[in-house]
Formats: structure tokens, C-alpha cells, sequence
């Protein structure tokens, strides 16, 4: 096992992997470790959808856009936000769930993106690979009906996992401060913007891709092809339909 400085700072996402399977009792440790993380009032309010099938995964595989990782990678975990099975434990012993509401689904995703994130650092340590696909997000509806995710469950991120068949460069980070404030926000003047993306836009990577793109800087290679307006909004809507449909806006 690594140590923990070289698995934080040395790790990056793993988009190719290996043929070599990930073992049950290999995952299963994982799967513990990862269960570990801190949950709200230790309720667990999340489950994990472990899809190792090839069948499930080609039907997975459309709902993240087919990126390949998800038909090559041995494992897909699908983390969802779950009050169905804690509600149903309540109800059976004499007790009203009152989850039925926005706050309760962003309680629940947050135990499901913590657990996902203690998963990924405990198989990183084993030397396995991750890649976390956004895309879930996007296509919940499609993913609930794939893995018959009952009311009550919303999937909310999903990660590839594998052993690496690859050892890409590390991308970049903003500098420290850019994150970071202390004791108070203190808001960022167009001197200290121009500080905090130099390096990044300075990168060869960067203008290679500003390059690719056909775009005059970083930032609209954001606004107007990875990350875009009426992409948002289109998506949002279908996403706050999927919170009505499981039974998260009834307040
Ligand atoms: C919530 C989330 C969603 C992501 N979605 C995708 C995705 O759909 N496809 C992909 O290839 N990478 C995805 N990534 C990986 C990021 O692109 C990656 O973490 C980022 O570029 C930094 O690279 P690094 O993890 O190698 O440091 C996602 C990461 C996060 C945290």
C-alpha cells in the first residue's frame, strides 16, 4: 500500500484499464473502507450499485454519453442519495419519515458523494485507478430506470474502477489562495483573477486546447463547449424532474 501523501498528491484519473479483474474481496475491502466515511446522523442515507456485468454496462454505457470507461473498466459504481431504505426502516418501527423534500435529497447526496470520495482514496491506496463520470447527473433518469432505482433513490455520481493500463501526466491545480480564504471570503479583484488562471492559461496544454477548439481564450472553450448555457438549463430541468419523481419535492 502507498503512503497517504504520495496517494493524494501523486494520483490522477484513470480513463484506461487493464484486463486484470478487480478481486470480490479486493472490492469488498474497498467497499468497507469506504463506508467508513462520515455520514449525516450515521444514517447512511446512500446506496452503492456495484455493475460488473458486461450486459448492464453496455446498457449503462449510453447514459454516460458511451464513454468507453464504462464498457472497459471491470467495475462501475453507481453512488446514489437513498432515504428509501432508511423511510422504510422508520415506517416499520412506528415512526413518520418526514424526507419526502429538497433538503433531505441534498442531505443524502452529500453521504453518497462522501462515501464515493473515501471508495476512490481507499482503491487508489490499493494502486486501482478511478474516474468519476459527471454525467450521471445528466442522465439520472435514464440510469433509474437502467438500475431500477426504486422512489426515494437518485443516482448522483458515478466511478470507473480498474487497474491503470495508463499513467497520464497530473493536470494542473489553481494556486493555493485561489481556493483558500481565511477566517472570511475576500472577494477577488480582476488583478487577483488575472493571478489566480496565469499559470493555467499560460500551459501549453491550455492553448493547445484553446487551439483544438477554435476558441479565442480558456474560458469560452468552458462557456461555449464543455460547459454550456443551454446545456445547464436543459439538463437542470430533467434533474429537478427526476427530484419530483422519486418523491423529493413533495414539501
Ligand atoms: C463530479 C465529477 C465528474 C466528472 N466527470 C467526468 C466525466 O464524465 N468524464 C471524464 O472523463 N472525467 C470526469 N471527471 C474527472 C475530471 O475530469 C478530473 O478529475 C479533472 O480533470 C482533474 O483531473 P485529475 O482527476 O486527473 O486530477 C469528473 C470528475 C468529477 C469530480
Amino acid at each position: 500500500m502507498k503512503n497517504i501523501s504520495s496517494i493524494l498528491l501523486d494520483r490522477t484519473s484513470i480513463r484506461k484499464y487493464s484486463e486484470k479483474p478487480v478481486g470480490n474481496e479486493l472490492l469488498n475491502d474497498i467497499l468497507i473502507k469506504g463506508c467508513r466515511a462520515s455520514t449525516t446522523g450515521n444514517m447512511q442515507v446512500y446506496s452503492i450499485i456495484v455493475t460488473r456485468d458486461i450486459e448492464k454496462k453496455r446498457e449503462l454505457a449510453p447514459c454516460h454519453f458511451n464513454q468507453k470507461m464504462v464498457t472497459e473498466a471491470p467495475v462501475v459504481l453507481t453512488f446514489c442519495a437513498d432515504f428509501n431504505r432508511f423511510s422504510k426502516w422508520c415506517r416499520m418501527r412506528n415512526a413518520e419519515p418526514g424526507y419526502d423534500n429538497f433538503l433531505s435529497f441534498f442531505t443524502a447526496a452529500i453521504d453518497a458523494l462522501l462515501v464515493a470520495q473515501t471508495v476512490c482514496i481507499a482503491a487508489e491506496a490499493e494502486g486501482l485507478g478511478i474516474c468519476y463520470l459527471g454525467t450521471t447527473t445528466y442522465m439520472a433518469h435514464k440510469i433509474i430506470e437502467a438500475l431500477n432505482l426504486p422512489a426515494g433513490v437518485v443516482p448522483v455520481t458515478t466511478v470507473t474502477l480498474g487497474w491503470p493500463a495508463d499513467k497520464p501526466e497530473q493536470v494542473d491545480r489553481l494556486p493555493l489562495d485561489a481556493v483558500i480564504h481565511h477566517e472570511t471570503y475576500k472577494d477577488f479583484s480582476a488583478a487577483d483573477i488575472d493571478r489566480c488562471y496565469s499559470e493555467k492559461e499560460g500551459r501549453k496544454d491550455s492553448r493547445q486546447f484553446i487551439k483544438e477548439n477554435n476558441k479565442e481564450t480558456l474560458a469560452r472553450v468552458f462557456t461555449d463547449v464543455r460547459y454550456r448555457k443551454e446545456d445547464n438549463v436543459y439538463f437542470s430541468k430533467i434533474f429537478l424532474q427526476v427530484l419530483k419523481d422519486q418523491g423529493f419535492m413533495n414539501q
